[in-house]
């Protein structure tokens, strides 16, 4: 029971960065999971150009991005020499468990633990930090 559970984890877990990976359009019921997700790191973070910086760095054009570049915001030491670039699979990682993958770093955020959780709120954060909202 628990391989099952385990492969059927893994399994959801490489479809979802396969289809990340791919670039192949995210489903509406992902968006709209991560749309939600998010709710959970709003009350830190931006998605606008030119925001302001809050708790968090602001998250304008995220993925591609070098980690701990956006300027004005204090980084941690760890996550400032983590040399991290952000995307699909550094965000899931990031995202599973941020003390993990950066230990020392500041965000106070335990992690998503759910594979399909983390694939839906990086597609929803890739679409909505892309290009400038109007
Ligand atoms: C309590 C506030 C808080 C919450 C909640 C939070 N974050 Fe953060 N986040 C931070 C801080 C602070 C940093 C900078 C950490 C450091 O410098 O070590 C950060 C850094 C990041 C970075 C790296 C940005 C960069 O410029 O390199 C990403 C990506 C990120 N957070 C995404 C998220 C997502 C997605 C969520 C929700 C699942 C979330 N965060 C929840 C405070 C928060």
């Amino acid at each position: 029971m628990l391989r099952m559970l385990l492969s059927v984890t893994t399994l959801s877990f490489v479809l979802a960065s396969h289809a990340l990976a791919a670039g192949t359009a995210p489903t509406e019921a992902q968006l709209k999971r991560g749309k939600l997700l998010f709710t959970q790191c709003q009350a830190c973070h931006q998605l606008k150009p030119g925001a302001p910086s809050v708790l968090g760095p602001n998250l304008a054009g995220l993925m591609g991005r070098k980690a701990a570049t956006v300027s004005g915001f204090r980084y941690s030491p760890a996550l400032s020499k983590a040399n991290l670039t952000w995307d699909a699979t550094t965000l899931d990682k990031w995202l599973q468990r941020p003390s993990a993958l950066v230990p020392g770093n500041t965000m106070a955020f335990a992690g998503l633990p759910k594979a399909d959780d983390r694939a839906s709120l990086i597609a929803w954060l890739a679409a909505e930090t892309a290009a400038p909202k109007k």
